[in-house]
Parts: C-alpha cells; structure tokens; sequence
C-alpha cells in the first residue's frame, strides 16, 4: 500500500504563472507580428471588450504595452527568485516567433529574446513551465486561414513547436500545449481561444448573440476547431518526447466543480451534464488519447459534423499527456430552472451558491471546490496534477508609505493552499502550483490592470499612466514564507 502523505512532497514546484500577452507588452518590436489578443480593446466589467480588424487611434488595446515584462523580464524573474519560486510558468508569443504564423523561417530575435528569459530563470534555478498557445495566436492565421478551424493551422502550430522544443532543449523540459483549451466548449472560447472572428467592433465573448442559438454550421465550426487543436496538442507531445526524452507535457483545462442547484434529480443530471462538457470531455482527449462517448447523442442531435481527417485516432492515441494542469478560480451551480438568473464569472454562466461569497467581478469563490476538483481529476486520470493558475483579482491600494495591505489576497490563497493540501493527504498526486498573475497584468476578460492578482504591484494603470515601478505586497513576504516552509507557514 502507498505510504499515506501529509503535507506537500519536499519537492513540490511553488512558483507563479503569466501570459505572453497580458505581460509582455513591446507587440510590434523586434519583429513580432500582431496576434489575436493585439486586437482586443480594453473594457471593464460593464463594458466588454471589443475585437477590432483595424488597430484604431481611438482605442486602447491593453496588450500593446502589457506591462513590458519584454524590457523587464530580469527585474521582474530575479522578484521572482527572491520570494523562492521553484517554477515560473510563462508562454511564448508565437507571433513573436512566427510573425504572421505561415512563414518558413522563425525570427531570430525573437528566439533570442526566450532564450535570454529562459537563461535568467536558470541563474535563479527556477524551471520555466512553458505554454506554446496562451490566447496568442498570429492575427494572420485567424484573418487568412480562419483560426483553428483550417487544418493547415495544425501543421504551422507544429512547426512552431518543432522550432522551439529544438532551440530550448535542456533549457525548458516542462510544457503545456493549449492554454483552457475547454473554453471552446462553448462560444465563449471562439476568439481568444479558436482564433475565429468575429464580425469587426463585436464584443469579445459574443455576448450580444448569447440568446441566440448558435447554427449546426457554427457548433461543427466551432468543435472541428476545438479537434484540430487536440490533434495539434498530441502531435506536440510525440515531438517534444522525441526532441527530448526528459519533456514533459501536459494539458491546460480551465476546471470549475459543477454542484446542482437541488437534489432534484433534474438538476443532477444536469451538473453531471456540465462537468462532462467543461471539465471532462477535453482531459479525456488529451489525457485518455480517444473521445469520451458523452457528447455523441448532443453531436447528433444538434447536427455537428466534425470534419476529422483518415489517421486522427491514431494521432491522438499516440500523443497523450505526462500530467495534468488546469486553472481553478471558482465553482458554480447548475439547474434546469428557468426561473434561476444565471451569473457570468470565469467566462461561464452559473447558478448562485447561497453558501458561497464572490469576488468583486463575481467570481464565486470555493477554496473547498478545488479539494473535489482534485479528487475527482486524480480519480479519473491517476496522472500527476499541477494548479497553475489560481487567485483573486482585487482592487489593490497603494498607501502613502508605498505599502500595500493586500490581506485579501493572502486569505484567498492561504485558504486555497490549505484545501491542496487536504487533497495531497487524501492522495492526490499534486505536484505544483503556479498562482495567477504573480505579478500585475492584464486582465484577460475585462482588459483591466485594476483587477490585479500579483505579489508584485506593477505602477500602470487604466488609463494608460503609470511608471512601471514594481513594488512588494503583503503577499510577497507571505508567499515567501509559504515556500520557505514547503506551505506550513499561511
Ligand atoms: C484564465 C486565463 O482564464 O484566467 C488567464 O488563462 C486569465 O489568461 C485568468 O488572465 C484570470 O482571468 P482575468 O479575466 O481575471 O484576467
């Protein structure tokens, strides 16, 4: 019998996570093309944000400047190493290495420009945990190709990675492929995560068409999409085994406990409806190598063709997971009550929890879910687990000494950590965990810099102002003694 753990495994990965485009800003400097998200206004939780086929003067676009982490990635890492990350999870903007994404050649000077990152974080021994697609894809290959719904994005997406796993051997052995690639699931995830257009000036999340049904046309758009990807993902894996042996790769699901809203047998098999879409059906693609049957009867009667090509099976059998990563903010409730006002927060709707708080943007907020989340993930798949993202996006502070009293932040996380670890001594194999937005970024729903996450305040604000500084929370010095520890110390 395995020895029953208590506490986190001495080697546990305590480190922090960030996106390419939410930090690096520099969006067209040294050759980098535009991406997706460099076509996204700012907006707030009011006002979503928009997708523009032109970048307009009269617009701002939050990720053209981000927090130009490009020009700041030493100061910012050697923050990093001070509070003792073992691990820094960040990805690559792929349009910083294949400008428009179809190119035969990659940019030099964007090549450079990781491989310098990635020899900072080995100065501190910190672990780069590398995204290959975080929300970023090259804007020409969703103008010109259609996004992930052309097959011939699959085989750019692998030359990328082919060029990459070749240039970073030894200095990245740890990967994710698709960032929540669950958000397609719904039409939520149809331009950040699928590259697909919408019409120019529509609202990032096709909020104006939610009543809408979406077409069999859109729905079989939509999952061939999301089946180009799983090919694409599992094709990355078999590259990096073969490039490196000592690869690891995981998958990325955005992961949320669906509780019914009543024992009402309805409202049951309509939670278990729920966690097989959002949660399941794209792990057991990834982490199983073959589709689950669940969707079957809703792909027939919603008349969704999926357009797989001769081999695919093969493809996606041959190329499953080492672990499992996903990110986990919040839970929600699901019914068949029509008379029950469904919520957004984390870009799905859901019933309201009556035992639960939420956060200032309504993200509803169950330290206790992720327990059940990975049990329920570690009993289905028995592969090791990584959190890599979590946190609280709050209004921070700044008092007139320079100091920041972020104690809500620290509840948050402490509470959180407490519940992985009631979950490490259940016997989950958990081995880390990489905390949102580590430092101030862009905010990826509402496009804000005043919903921040980080230890680390970065000095820009909404408007555009700000100098950049970077100044240590509260919750830095707490999260050191986090680490320091191995989580005894919250
Ligand atoms: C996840 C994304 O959904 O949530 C991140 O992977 C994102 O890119 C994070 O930033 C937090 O969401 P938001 O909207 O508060 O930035």
């Amino acid at each position: 019998m395995k020895e029953r753990v208590t506490g986190f495994p001495a080697d546990f990965l305590w480190g922090g996570a960030v996106a390419a485009n939410q930090c690096e800003g520099a969006w067209n400097i040294d050759g980098k093309g535009p991406s997706v998200a460099d076509h996204i206004t700012a907006g707030s939780l009011k006002a979503p944000r928009k997708f523009t086929k032109n970048i307009l003067d009269n617009e701002k676009y939050p990720s053209h400047e981000g927090i130009d982490f490009y020009h700041h990635y030493k100061e910012d890492i050697k923050l990093f190493a001070e509070m003792g990350f073992k691990i820094f999870r960040l990805s690559i903007a792929w349009s910083r290495i294949f400008p428009k994404g179809d190119e035969e050649q990659p940019n030099e000077k964007g090549l450079a420009y990781y491989k310098d990152v990635f020899l900072e974080c080995k100065k501190y021994n910190i672990q780069p945990l590398v995204t290959l697609s975080h929300y970023e894809m090259p804007y020409h290959l969703c103008e010109k190709y259609g996004g992930w719904r052309n097959r011939e994005v699959v085989d750019f997406f692998c030359r990328y990675c082919r060029v990459v796993f070749t240039e970073y051997k030894g200095l990245v052995k740890c990967w994710l492929t698709f960032n929540e690639m669950n958000t397609l699931m719904s039409r939520f995830g149809n331009v950040l995560g699928g590259g697909i257009l919408p019409e120019d000036g529509e609202d990032l999340f096709g909020m104006r068409r939610m009543k809408e049904k979406e077409t069999p046309e859109e729905l079989s758009d939509r999952f061939t999409a999301l089946h180009h990807q799983f090919v694409a993902s599992a094709m990355a894996v078999k590259m990096a085994h073969e490039i490196d042996p000592e690869n690891k790769v995981g998958c990325m699901i955005s992961a949320a406990g669906v509780y019914p809203y009543t024992c009402n047998p309805d409202d049951m098999l309509e939670a278990q409806r729920a966690m097989n879409r959002s949660n399941w059906f794209c792990g057991d693609v990834c982490v199983k190598g073959k589709y689950p049957y669940f969707l079957n009867r809703y792909f027939d009667e919603s008349q969704v063709l999926i357009r797989k090509a001769d081999g695919d099976e093969r493809v996606l059998a041959e190329g499953t997971v080492d672990f499992f990563s996903l990110s986990y903010y919040s839970s929600r409730c699901a019914t068949t009550d029509e008379s029950v006002k469904q919520r957004a927060g984390n870009m799905m709707l859901g019933a309201p929890n009556p035992y639960l708080k939420a956060s200032e943007w309504g993200w509803i907020i169950d330290p206790k879910g992720l327990r059940y989340l990975l049990n329920e993930v570690y009993s289905r798949y028995e592969v090791p687990i990584m959190v890599v993202e979590n946190g609280l996006g709050a209004v921070d502070q700044v008092e007139e000494n320079g100091e920041i009293h972020d104690d809500y932040r620290i509840d948050y996380l402490r509470q959180h950590i407490l519940q992985m670890k009631e979950a490490v001594a259940d016997g989950v194999e958990l081995i880390g965990y990489t905390p949102w937005g580590c430092i101030d970024l862009v905010s990826a729903s509402t496009g804000e810099m005043k919903k921040r996450y980080g230890f680390i305040y970065v000095d820009k604000q909404d408007d555009g102002t700000g100098t950049m500084e970077r100044r240590k929370k509260d919750s830095f010095y707490w999260y050191k003694k986090c680490i320091e520890s191995n989580g005894e110390v919250l």
